[in-house]
């Protein structure tokens, strides 16, 4: 039925293709390694063009690639402007950019203004330079507290754990908001938005079509003295006038940030990464003067649970249509266990948060996961998110289904969240960033010619892309499917909830007569007259089975 529905896509204004895209995360240090080092690079990226020009991606959002000494996977950055020679070169990165775009794929990279590496040249030009220097305005350095400055200036805390705060030989003390090798700029230096300024610039040049904008709500700070304490900053309003976060005037800098962008045409677009209290604040970095669009992280810590998904659904929807924006939707990224994990492990605590904690931290044995229910339900919340208008973000590995892999040895593991105690799911992030199985055998299953940097199990030899390109009911052909009819599916930005009978049955309608049916429960929904029209997705005798999506075509198209 499906070859029915092979039309061309309709092809939408060239200034709005962020609103309604399928972006594809890459972290590239895992994604695939054509130089044999163990580490994922650019080159590996070109090679796998034609498997996402296959998989029918709109866009590649690619996580740093940057000079960096990895103290956190590559967002501590030495030189914004520049590829880790380890993963190539600016030629390489070039030939990627163009690979990409001859495929119809827009590319989007990640900036991380907060803060940069201790290796980056203006650091260790302070460091150098000494207190009182020009180059210490560059960051925030301070006196310590204690009769010789011996105490960090405050008791805040890093969000890896530990204080925020690291003394360097003279004595003096710097920020960092997260590791120690990550020293945060001081963003009322007029120094440090020229050069961002120039850092949007000089990717927008070389054809990059638009930035993830790393922690966007913590660049500006008041640090008029006295400094509070932990206690008083976690007592004061999230409502634009906190010291540290989401204030208010970090808009302006977006406000200059959206000039640069509308120097291009089309006009280069922005994704915020902001953790903020409300979706209303949310919606401020959304806006067509600044960034444009924001993540909506809601889902990641929801249960597969139709309650839950449809009033996440509906605020976020309703949200972005104030702001002007489009939502994005976002199951699995780099810094949360997968989803097909989340979604597999037994209800511990109440939360798939808490479980996720309380499974990692036990070692992550492998039988506290119920592996294939876990990925039932994730191919159903896929569905069902790709069905949704606005923009979907899909992190690399999750269209093999690819489960966490928890059972890295702790001399093997490199997220500083592990080494510093923070509790990022209680054994850090290291385990959905292990690098893609390609190939069911070989070294590193394909990903390179020898080790990976990360450890891989052997299950990921049945998750291989070979082996799932070969079978029709694998997880990366539900994708591809999923991808090329969502190009018929993506007409109009509403949704029209259609009432099932069932409290754990949604089902909704788009414009163009397209609809979507997620059955979170257990038992089967009869599917009546729409059973003839499913153009994806599981029926069996006319109904949708438990725990999956089904997306039902209009009865025009279906022969
Ligand atoms: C963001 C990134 C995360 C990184 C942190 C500090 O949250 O997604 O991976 O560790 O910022 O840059």
């Amino acid at each position: 039925m499906t070859d029915a529905l092979a039309t061309e896509t309709p092809r939408t204004d060239p200034a709005i293709w962020w609103r309604q895209a399928a972006v594809y995360q890459i972290y590239p240090r895992s994604f695939a390694d054509a130089n044999g080092d163990g580490l994922g690079d650019i080159p590996g990226i070109v090679s796998r063009a034609d498997y996402l020009a296959e998989l029918g991606v709109d866009a590649v959002w690619l996580s740093p690639f940057y000079p960096s000494a990895l103290a956190d996977g590559g967002y501590d950055v030495a030189d914004y402007r520049n590829v880790d020679p380890r993963l190539g070169t600016l030629e390489d990165f070039d030939r990627m950019v163009a690979a990409l775009h001859e495929r119809g794929i827009k590319v989007i990279v990640d900036i991380v203004p907060n803060h940069s590496s201790d290796q980056h040249v203006w650091f260790q030009e302070a460091l150098e330079a000494g207190r009182g220097s020009a180059a210490r305005e560059r960051y925030i350095f301070r006196e310590g507290a204690g009769d010789n400055g011996e105490l960090p200036p405050t008791d805040w805390g890093a969000a890896f754990g530990g204080p925020a705060w690291e003394r360097v030989a003279d004595g003096q003390w710097y920020l960092h908001s997260f590791a120690t090798e990550q020293p945060d700029f001081n963003w009322d230096h007029p120094e440090v938005r020229e050069d961002f300024l120039t850092t949007l610039r000089f990717w927008s040049d070389r054809g990059v079509d638009g930035f993830r904008i790393d922690v966007a709500h913590m660049l500006t700070k008041d640090l008029s003295e006295p400094l509070p304490s932990r206690a008083e900053l976690e007592g004061m309003p999230q409502d634009g006038t906190h010291p540290l976060s989401d204030r208010d005037d970090v808009h302006e800098v977006y406000a200059e940030w959206r000039k640069v962008f509308n120097e291009y045409d089309p006009p280069r677009t922005a994704v915020a990464e902001a953790w903020v209290s409300s979706p209303e604040r949310r919606a401020r970095y959304a806006s067509a003067e600044g960034l444009g669009q924001a993540f909506n992280f809601d889902l990641l810590v929801a249960d597969f649970d139709a309650t839950q998904f449809r009033s996440i659904i509906t605020e976020n929807l309703e949200q972005s249509a104030s702001s002007g924006s489009s939502t994005t939707w976002v199951l699995s990224n780099h810094d949360v266990t997968r989803h097909a994990t989340r979604y597999g492990l037994p209800a511990l605590e109440g939360s798939p948060e808490k479980q996720g904690v309380a499974w990692v931290k036990a070692g992550g044995p492998a039988d506290w996961v119920d592996r294939e229910r876990g990925l039932r339900r994730a191919r159903a919340a896929t569905l069902l998110l790709l069905g949704l208008p606005g923009s979907t973000y899909l992190y690399q590995g999750e269209e093999l289904g690819l489960h966490e892999v928890a059972q890295i040895p702790a001399d093997q593991r490199q997220d500083p969240s592990f080494f510093r105690g923070a509790d990022f799911d209680g054994l850090g992030r290291d385990g959905c960033r292990v690098p893609i199985p390609w190939t069911a055998s070989g070294p590193s299953f394909g990903f390179g010619t020898g080790d990976a940097h990360l450890p891989q199990p052997a299950w990921f030899a049945e998750y291989a892309a070979d082996v799932e390109a070969a079978d029709p009911d694998s997880t990366l052909s539900l994708y591809r499917e999923a991808l090329r009819l969502r190009r018929l599916l993506q007409a109009g930005e509403q949704l029209e909830w259609t009432e099932t009978g069932r409290d754990d049955v949604l089902s909704f309608a788009r414009p163009n007569g397209w609809r979507v049916v997620t059955n979170f429960g257990t038992a089967p929904f009869d599917l009546g007259a729409d059973a003839d029209h499913v153009a994806l997705g599981p029926v069996s005798d006319g109904a949708l089975p438990g725990e999956s999506t089904v997306w039902i075509a209009p009865a025009a198209l279906v022969r």
